[in-house]
């Protein structure tokens, strides 16, 4: 029994994390929420070093100096496009992790439901740690990013959740003694974890992400009932709970449901990836002919995308944005909340320019903006304005929310070529009659707007 100063502690930081998760939820108190949680766990960690009498202090001091002189660095350097395989990464040593600590306590488990509670341990911490692998593997694009469905790849996942099934029920009726039985769960665990993620493609990828999270936190959870540890368990929980709605909602933001992101690619339909450029005729501008379109008009609405976070450009469109808004023109951003690579990409990103939050509107009010806008600016965007998700049944986006930013006077794009988007599917927008392209680079367009705008 811990003393009872501990377990005050560790409930204060239960509710840290509580708490925490609530400062996420809004870009105004995300920071704060970010330090609060993770305060918490550091207070925890400590507390825990005090209070458990650890073997092989020293062998967990190395490993805990380890993982920071890596983890450190890592996180602090990530350019902000490789935030989801970063995440990725971390999430899947989560789920190792708990997943190797329920396979030592396996032998010792005293009763029932520890037990039950150990192989379900290590059955679902090996499926998120090879997912999460495979998923980091995809975007960073070490693999391919499309889909990839082995022969019999159903079957295969099937007969290998059945073995997984069968190898926890084996382990349970032999008092989980076979320490190789807790092994060859864990391998038929990665397995699976495998099978999981690599028929998933492009888009979706992320989605996948945050249920291995879910899966972690699931993980973490079973294991801190397993070691008899209450702050495991309440903050395995809250990830678990997290991850399953945050997947809910990214997958109704992309009009899927997440069985169709998950087995979709066996019928034919999880998002592709890739595609090739189109060569079909569309109407481009220079600086100066846009310039003067955004600075005679009454409202401009931004649509950022994922192109703006690749460009680092969010400081020179806020640059922009003051002068026209100089020039007495209305401006917002319209967030799309699966616009970049990960949820709330926009918001990070802008945020860093200090854009005011009032300018950030979300994709209702920006939908009803859009239709009096006299330009729709779309910078380093694509599916999140595509009307195929509207118009075209057969389209891997159909049903996607999108941002009507056809609805507006005048459409500009700014992309480097007439590449498509991460859904690799064609945009007709782009072909439209109020559309106007400026080729290069986000940052060096924004650039010369800048420079054409001051001129005027
Ligand atoms: P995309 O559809 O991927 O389009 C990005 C556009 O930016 C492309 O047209 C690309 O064209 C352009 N671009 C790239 N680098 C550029 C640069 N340096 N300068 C100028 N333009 C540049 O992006 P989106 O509209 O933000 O949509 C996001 C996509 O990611 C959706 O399909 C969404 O479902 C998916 N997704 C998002 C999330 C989350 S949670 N955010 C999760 C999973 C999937 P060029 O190459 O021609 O320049």
């Amino acid at each position: 029994m811990i003393p009872v100063w501990a377990q005050v502690t560790y409930l204060g930081a239960a509710a840290c994390f509580v708490l925490a998760l609530k400062g996420l939820s809004s870009p105004k108190t995300a920071r704060a929420g970010n330090l609060l949680g993770a305060g918490a766990a550091l207070v925890a960690m400590v507390v825990t070093f005090i209070v458990y009498e650890l073997d092989n202090l020293a062998l967990i001091v190395a490993a805990i100096a380890v993982g920071c002189l890596i983890g450190v660095p890592v996180a602090r350097r990530v350019a902000m496009t490789a935030m989801p395989q970063l995440v990725a990464l971390f999430n899947g040593v989560g789920g190792g992790a708990a997943g190797l600590v329920a396979y030592l306590e396996m032998s010792s488990a005293p009763t029932v439901f520890p037990l039950a509670a150990a192989v379900a341990t290590v059955a679902v911490g090996s499926i998120a740690f090879s997912g999460s692998v495979v998923t980091f593997l995809k975007l960073q694009e070490l693999m391919t990013t499309r889909p990839v469905t082995p022969p019999a790849g159903p079957a295969l996942f099937a007969i290998s959740l059945a073995v997984t099934v069968a190898l926890g029920a084996a382990l349970y009726a032999d008092d989980g003694a076979g320490v190789w039985l807790g092994a060859l769960l864990g391998a038929v665990g990665l397995i699976v974890g495998i099978l999981f993620v690599l028929p998933v493609g492009g888009a979706d990828v992320p989605i996948v992400i945050s249920l291995l999270n879910a899966f972690t936190g699931l993980a973490v959870a079973a294991s801190g009932y397993v070691i008899g540890n209450a702050l495991l368990l309440i903050g395995g929980t809250l990830v678990g709970a997290s991850g399953t709605i945050l997947t809910r909602l990214m997958a109704q933001a992309m009009g899927r449901s997440v069985v169709s992101i998950l087995f979709g690619a066996f019928k034919g339909g999880s998002t592709a990836g890739g595609g090739a450029a189109s060569a079909r005729p569309v109407r481009s501008a220079g600086p100066d002919d846009v310039a003067i379109m955004l600075a005679y008009a009454r409202r401009v609405i931004v649509v950022p995308g994922y192109g703006l976070a690749v460009a680092q450009a969010q400081h020179t469109i806020r640059e922009l944005v003051d002068l026209l808004e100089k020039r007495g023109v209305e401006v917002g951003y319209a967030i799309h909340p699966v616009a970049g690579r990960m949820p709330g990409h926009m918001n990070v990103l802008l945020a860093e320019a200090n854009v005011p939050y009032e300018q950030l509107l979300e994709m209702d009010t920006a939908n009803g903006q859009l239709r009096t806008a006299d330009v729709a600016l779309v910078v380093g965007a694509n599916d999140v304005v595509n009307p195929a998700a509207r118009t075209s049944p057969g389209s891997p986006i159909y049903g996607m929310p999108i941002l009507d930013a056809d609805h507006a006077g005048a459409i500009v794009f700014l992309k480097r070529s007439m590449r498509p988007g991460f859904a690799g599917i064609e945009n007709e927008l782009l072909f439209d009659p109020k559309t106007t392209l400026l080729f290069g680079d986000a940052k060096a367009s924004l650039t010369a707007l800048v420079t054409a705008l001051k001129s005027l």
